[in-house]
């Protein structure tokens, strides 16, 4: 396994969707590993690999499993080709980041409950029924791979000060 580059808002590829997945090899495998390794040395609970510069619909997560005696337990899901079958009425407020836009935040607002059909490594279908956390979770990585970014889902202003923010970031980033 290795570490990938995680490319950074405003690099256009952010803004590609990406490719469905017709078949499943050890290169697949191989990219789904490294994105999970790559995800936790950044301390991140999701990852699409839009976010590494490949063209290819694979996620994968990890909000951790309630364990018994409250505390959480890793819980890896690796998916290609999620697509969302059922999305709440419902709405939900979280605060959300994002790897690929490090140090802005953003409260979003997201339906509270989805359905996701999936192949797993194995290319079997399967379907998870998600909401609090992992429900978001989900969501921001689908919209990965349709070249959509939080900051999309948030008000004109909010978005334009975040986009200003990080223009000048990379401005300061270019002078030293
Ligand atoms: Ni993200």
């Amino acid at each position: 396994m290795a570490l990938r580059k995680i490319i950074k808002m405003p690099n256009s590829f952010l803004r590609k969707k990406a490719s469905a997945v017709d078949k499943i090899d050890n290169d697949i495998k191989h990219i789904l590993d490294d994105m999970l390794e790559t995800m936790y040395n950044a301390n991140g609970i999701g990852l699409a690999a839009t976010q590494i510069g490949i063209d290819k619909r694979l996620i994968v997560m990890d909000c951790g499993l309630k364990a018994d005696d409250d505390h959480l337990e890793p819980n890896p899901i690796k998916m290609i080709n999620p697509e969302i079958t059922f999305l709440s009425k419902n709405f939900k407020e979280r605060e959300e980041g994002c790897l690929s836009i490090p140090g802005h935040h953003a409260i979003v607002k997201r339906p509270d409950k989805v359905v996701v059909n999936y192949r797993d490594e194995n290319f079997n279908q399967k379907k998870l029924e998600a909401d609090d956390l992992l429900g978001i979770c989900v969501q921001h990585e689908i919209d990965h791979l349709n070249g959509i970014l939080f900051i999309d889902h948030l008000s004109r202003i909010k978005k334009e000060m975040i986009l200003k923010k990080i223009k000048k970031e990379n401005l300061n980033q270019n002078r030293s």
